[in-house]
C-alpha cells in the first residue's frame, strides 16, 4: 500500500485484469480466499469515475477540507494533520516496524516532514480533482501520538485508504477504532465506496478491514514495489449499496 502522505498519484492506475489467469494468479487467489470463479474476480461493475460527471473532475477546496475535519471516538482523537503534526511524529515515523509491508520510507528530518505535510494542507491534489486528507490518531486521553490515517476522495469515492499505528500500541483495536471512525465520517458525508490495497502477508492490516467490513475483490499482481521487491497486493473494498 502507498500512502498518500506520500504525496505519489501514481498509484492510482489500477491495473487492467488479465484476460486468462496464470497459474501463480490461481494460485493467490486461493490462498486469500478468493474464489477462482470469473465471476467473483472483482466487484466492480461500474468504472470508480466517471469523468462525465462534474464532480469526478474537480474537487471543491471547501468541500475537500470539510472532508478532513476533525473526528473522535471514546478513546481517539482524529486530528487533520498539518505542519506542526511532524515535530512530534518524526521520531516515532523512524521505526523500521512500521514498513514492513509498505513502500513507504521514513522521513528524512523534521524540517522535510513538515514541508511534506504543510504542502498537504490545501487538502486538494495538484490536478485538482482530488482531496488527499489525513488525520493524526492521538489518545483522547493524555493526546499521544498514536499514527495516522488518510485517505483520497475523488466523486463519491474514497481510494487508497490508509493507516498506520506505532508499534508499541498495536493489538489494542487503536486502528479498527480509528479507520472505522474515518470510514463512518467519510461515509455521513456522501462517500459510498472505499478501496484499501493490502500487500499481501500484512495479516495485521487484513484484519482490520475484515472486522471493518470490507471485501477482498482482487489479486493485483507485483502491484507495489517495497524496498526494490515486488510485492501482490488484495484489494479491499466497502461499498455502502452492498450494505458493507
Ligand atoms: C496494521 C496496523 C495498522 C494494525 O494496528 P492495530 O492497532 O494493532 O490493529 P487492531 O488492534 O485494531 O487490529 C489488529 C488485528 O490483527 C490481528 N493481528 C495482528 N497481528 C497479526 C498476525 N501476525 N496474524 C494474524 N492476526 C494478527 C490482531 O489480533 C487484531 O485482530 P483481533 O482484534 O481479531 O484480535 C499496524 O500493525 C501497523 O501500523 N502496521 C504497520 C503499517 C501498516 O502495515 N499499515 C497498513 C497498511 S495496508
Amino acid at each position: 500500500m502507498q500512502l498518500a502522505l506520500t504525496q505519489d498519484v501514481e498509484h492510482l492506475a489500477f491495473p487492467k485484469r488479465a484476460a486468462r489467469d496464470s497459474p501463480r494468479q490461481r494460485l493467490l487467489r486461493r490462498a486469500v480466499g478468493l474464489s477462482v470463479e470469473a465471476g467473483n474476480w472483482s466487484t466492480h461493475e461500474i468504472p470508480l469515475f466517471d469523468l462525465t460527471r462534474a464532480q469526478d473532475r474537480f474537487m471543491d477546496s471547501e468541500h475537500a477540507k470539510a472532508l478532513n475535519a476533525g473526528v473522535t471516538t471514546s478513546r481517539l482523537v482524529l486530528e487533520p494533520c498539518t505542519s506542526a503534526h511532524a515535530a512530534l511524529m518524526f521520531g516515532a515515523m523512524q521505526d523500521p516496524e512500521i514498513y514492513r509491508w509498505i513502500s513507504m520510507v521514513p522521513p528524512t528530518s523534521p524540517d522535510a516532514l513538515a514541508d511534506a505535510w504543510a504542502r498537504a494542507e490545501s487538502r486538494r491534489s495538484p490536478a485538482g480533482d482530488r482531496a488527499w486528507l489525513s488525520w493524526i490518531v492521538r489518545s483522547a486521553g493524555d493526546g499521544t501520538c498514536l499514527g495516522w490515517v488518510d485517505s483520497e476522495v475523488g466523486g463519491c469515492v474514497a481510494l487508497n485508504l490508509g493507516y498506520v499505528i506505532y508499534p508499541s500500541h498495536w493489538g489494542r483495536g487503536i486502528a479498527t477504532e480509528a479507520v472505522g471512525a474515518v470510514v463512518g465520517h467519510l461515509e455521513a458525508h456522501g462517500i459510498e465506496r472505499h478501496v484499501a490495497l493490502v500487500t499481501v502477508g500484512n495479516t495485521a492490516s487484513m484484519r482490520v478491514l475484515d472486522k471493518l467490513g470490507f471485501e477482498r475483490t482482487r489479486v493485483l499482481v507485483a502491484n507495489d514495489t517495497i524496498r526494490g521487491e515486488l510485492h501482490d497486493e488484495i484489494e479491499f473494498v466497502r461499498d455502502v449499496r452492498r450494505g458493507a
